[in-house]
């Protein structure tokens, strides 16, 4: 046995250690959530991203400008680009966010941010964390909520996705213990839990949901998802009006693709991977990823963003302007919700349905053979100003 390994991987291990149990006390001394109707101007970053990314967030960011020109004219609001969150600039720098880059991105209250290139072993880059990941964890933006509608099927889920802890949180600190064998090391705490787990009952409470789903494994992954679960339970008898109940992740994903049984979630809450794979999967009956937005909310800062990645091949294929940008339109009008405008961010909604799940006049394939973003968003801006957006949408969804 290679008792030096052991105890380099023991030593590595411990240091991990640290660094959680220092984070879980600056979690637990949180400020409260921040109060945007106090803030003079609101500042709202724009984070063009990778690959797809900057085409898609020049339609988001024309279509947010459109719904808050108002307050952007009143000196309300602020909307600026943030440059430098780029894998150019990231693998230059070695480093998932550039010190700069961030230090600019703590100056936003929100951010609206494009897909960004996610390395992996083997890559060109340097195989450098996620910014994405990382910008969720420097910023402590715990939750990541995921909608999905499908109105004329029923479907009405959120989803409540963990975002700082879980496999992610440790992804880049794995241990290559020996030439066989490789760590990872998976993070449940129960201030964790806890917290994304009010936050779904909160959102059901206030939305007048009546049933919050627990989404894990606990069966075979005892410690981690069995604290998830034991939390989830503990919050739950806090909302004494909601029902409750919990599923395992293989049978969820199962029962996803159940026409019958689908429509009876409303909102579901799990931890940070199966909430990436079960969103990506929920997407799909929307009309793919490519139509889903996402918000990722702390209690100081909040980011939207598309729930794709950076798609770079349809950069070099020359398809770029093809890209679907109605994930990233969606993420503006969650954005304009968070902030403080949901009758905007519904118009929105409505907008984005009636383009892309109803009449259909304005198809993107992600090629020559459909619309152009830029002609996709355009025709949502028709719709958005149109005095029949409302009853149009109505008349969908019953009919
Ligand atoms: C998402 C994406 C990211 C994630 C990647 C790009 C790191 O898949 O937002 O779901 O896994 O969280
Ligand atoms: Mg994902």
């Amino acid at each position: 046995m290679d008792k030096a390994a052991i105890d380099r991987a023991t030593a590595h291990f411990a240091k991990l250690l640290e660094v959680q149990m220092n984070r879980m006390v600056k979690v637990k001394a949180m400020p409260d959530w921040i109060d945007y109707g106090k803030l003079k101007p609101i500042r709202i970053g724009i984070l063009a991203g990778d690959g797809i990314g900057p085409f898609i967030a020049t339609e988001s960011k024309r279509v947010l400008h459109f719904l808050l020109k108002e307050e952007v004219a009143a000196g309300k609001v602020v909307i600026n680009d943030i440059e430098g969150l780029t894998i150019e600039n990231r693998a230059a720098h070695n480093k998932a966010i550039p010190d700069d880059v961030l230090a600019e991105i703590k100056k936003y209250h929100v951010t609206l941010k494009g897909p960004t290139t996610t390395p992996r072993k083997g890559d060109p880059w340097p195989n450098i964390e996620s910014c994405n990941v990382a910008v969720r964890k420097e910023l402590d933006l715990f939750a990541n909520v995921r909608p999905v509608r499908v109105p004329k099927q029923g479907i009405d889920w959120i989803f409540f996705r963990e975002n700082t802890e879980d496999l992610y949180a440790l992804g880049p600190y794995g241990i290559e213990v020996d030439a066989d064998i490789a760590i990872d090391f998976r993070l449940i705490t129960a201030p964790g839990a806890d917290r994304i787990c009010r936050l779904a009952f909160e959102h059901a409470k206030k939305h007048g949901r009546k049933r919050v789903t627990c989404v894990t494994k606990a069966n075979v992954i005892k410690t981690t998802d069995g604290r998830f679960l034991e939390n989830f339970y503990r919050i739950a008898k806090e909302y004494p009006g909601i029902e409750v109940d919990d599923w395992y992740i293989d049978i969820m994903t199962a029962k996803l693709v159940d026409e019958k049984r689908r429509r009876e979630f409303q909102v579901l809450v799990l931890p940070n991977l199966y909430g990436d794979i079960l969103t990506d999967e929920a997407a799909e009956f929307q009309g793919g990823v490519g139509t889903a937005g996402s918000a990722n909310i702390g209690k100081q800062y909040a980011m939207f963003e598309a729930i794709h990645g950076s798609a770079p091949r349809m950069v070099t294929e020359g398809r770029a302007q093809y890209a679907d940008p109605c994930s990233m339109i969606r993420a503006a009008a969650m954005l304009s919700a968070h902030i403080g405008y949901p009758e905007r961010g519904k118009a929105l909604e409505m907008a984005l349905d009636i383009t892309g799940q109803y009449e259909k006049r304005m198809v993107i394939t992600g090629r020559a053979s459909g619309a152009t973003g830029t002609a996709f968003t355009d025709y949502v801006m028709e719709w958005l100003q149109s005095p029949k957006l409302a009853s149009t949408w109505e008349g969908y969804v019953k009919g």
